[in-house]
């Protein structure tokens, strides 16, 4: 069906093929989001009329294509990567994809990439996309938020990761750390969130969604 999907509705060029294609050379092969998800991410960024975007987790930058397009010319993408090696093949991806102009790669703990945002009054983010690591989703959900306004949007990938996150008593802190990030919206007044578990050509998994009301 993705297959179907894609050939029939989204629309990627010889730069998104190559930037998903180089997602070999990463430290996290195909870890990238399907086309249709990134043509989901574009169509939310268009939808929210965001022109600053936020990224954990930039890989080799298919994301970060698809966001980049998305915010426009005028536009902004901030994205933060824990490895020199996959931000080096990201600003190819990047410049191939004639972007590289509106992109920010910070290298290094993503975490402190983004207090480093917050240190320095950054303009709050329209639209922030978590795709990194993810013991760190809850720090990374209140750097967010404190680079956020009243009607950002987040986007959380792999909530989902096959069910595992359903068991409570699970081992795995990648699990335990989409658990805490999802207890810590739900506790939090100032988020409307829902989540959705997506099957396709990267398995089972899922996406939350929230928003920030005030
Ligand atoms: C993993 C991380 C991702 O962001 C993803 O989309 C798929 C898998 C992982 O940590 O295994
Ligand atoms: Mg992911």
């Amino acid at each position: 069906m993705d297959a179907y999907f894609v050939e029939t509705l989204v629309d990627e060029d010889d730069a998104l093929v190559e930037a998903r294609e180089s997602g070999r050379l990463t430290t996290m092969p195909q870890a990238e989001v399907a086309p249709n998800q990134g043509k989901l991410l574009s169509l939310l960024v268009r939808m929210v009329g965001a022109t600053r975007v936020l990224e954990f987790g930039t890989l080799a930058g298919y994301s970060t294509v698809w966001l980049a397009r998305a915010v426009g010319e005028g536009g902004q993408v901030t994205t933060l990567e824990l490895e020199q090696q996959n931000a080096t093949v990201a600003e190819k991806n990047l410049e191939r994809a004639g972007v590289l102009d509106r992109v920010q790669i910070m290298v290094g703990r993503a975490a402190e990439s983004a207090q480093r945002l917050i240190d320095a009054e950054t303009q709050p983010y329209d639209f922030v996309f978590i795709d990194a690591d993810k013991p760190s989703n809850p720090a990374y959900l209140e750097a967010s938020l404190q680079l956020s306004r009243p009607g950002t949007v987040i986007v959380i990938d792999n909530v989902v990761r096959n069910g595992a996150v359903i068991d409570a008593s699970s081992t795995d802190d990648r699990v335990q750390g989409v658990r805490s990030v999802l207890e810590k919206i739900a506790k939090d007044g100032r988020l409307d969130a829902t989540s959705l578990q997506t099957v396709g050509s990267k398995g089972w998994d899922g996406f939350t969604i929230l928003r920030r009301a005030r």
